[in-house]
């Protein structure tokens, strides 16, 4: 694949993993990410139940969400440093197609899976993810990879991997897609998704318990924080 604004610079896609700096480095993290993500995608095309396809539009809004939150802590501004000045208009493009992600993953999350229009809403959503991982394996990442050695790209695989672990697992509506926002807004916002996250597991769906658990847990860990702080 070449890219059309510098034919020059070669897509990720078409790089092995030593041309992109080994396993650990930023390119081949994304790219296996974004092809782990696509597998997905493709799993809900050939799905036969309304719950299998709900089970995998809910895994990919994750996956998605954890790799595009990393991007905009460690991936851009890394990207900003580096190529000081040169195409700040991309990142911009990029944030943009990231805000389209998660307006339309709010849209998913509100939206019930037996209306009539939930299968478009999830398709128009999936190719803007297709989208924003073309521009990224095909420009982004190949301008970063000419501007940085395979020492700096794996240290920034390895802290895109670190942000991506802890990053919050849920759509929010009014989240800024750049730092320092998105990081204020992201922390603790990745400790309630979590909290979340474990409510939903522990305890059946509908259960008034389920429903209240979260602000029992918060209230337990403010808590525990003012008992801290009197103590101290
Ligand atoms: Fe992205
Ligand atoms: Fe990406």
């Amino acid at each position: 694949m070449t890219n059309l604004r510098n034919p020059a610079l070669r897509s990720v896609a078409d790089q092995s993993e030593a041309e992109r700096g080994g396993p650990g480095s930023i390119l081949s993290r994304q790219s296996r990410d974004h092809a782990e993500l696509d597998e997905l995608m493709r799993a809900y095309d050939r799905a036969t139940s309304a719950q299998e396809r709900g089970r995998l539009v809910a895994e990919v809004a994750e996956r998605a969400l954890r790799h595009a939150f990393a991007e905009e802590t460690v991936l851009f501004p890394a990207y900003r440093r580096f190529l000081a000045g040169e195409d700040d208009e991309l990142t911009r493009h990029i944030e943009g197609d990231h805000q389209a992600v998660n307006d339309a993953l709010v849209r998913l999350q509100r939206a019930d899976p037996a209306s009539a229009d939930y299968d478009a809403v999830v398709r128009a959503t999936f190719e803007v993810i297709r989208h924003d991982a073309h521009d990224e394996e095909d420009d982004l990442l190949p301008r970063l990879q000419q501007a940085v050695s395979a020492r700096r790209l794996r240290a920034i695989g390895a802290a895109w991997e670190a942000q991506r672990r802890t990053s919050p697992t849920r759509p929010h509506p009014r989240v800024p897609r750049e730092p320092p926002g998105n990081v204020l807004a992201g922390i603790p916002l990745a400790v309630s998704d979590r909290v979340k996250d474990g409510v939903d597991h522990a305890l059946p769906v509908g259960s008034t318990r389920r429903r209240l658990a979260p602000l029992v847990l918060l209230a337990l860990a403010a808590g525990i924080v003012v008992a801290r702080r009197r103590a101290g």
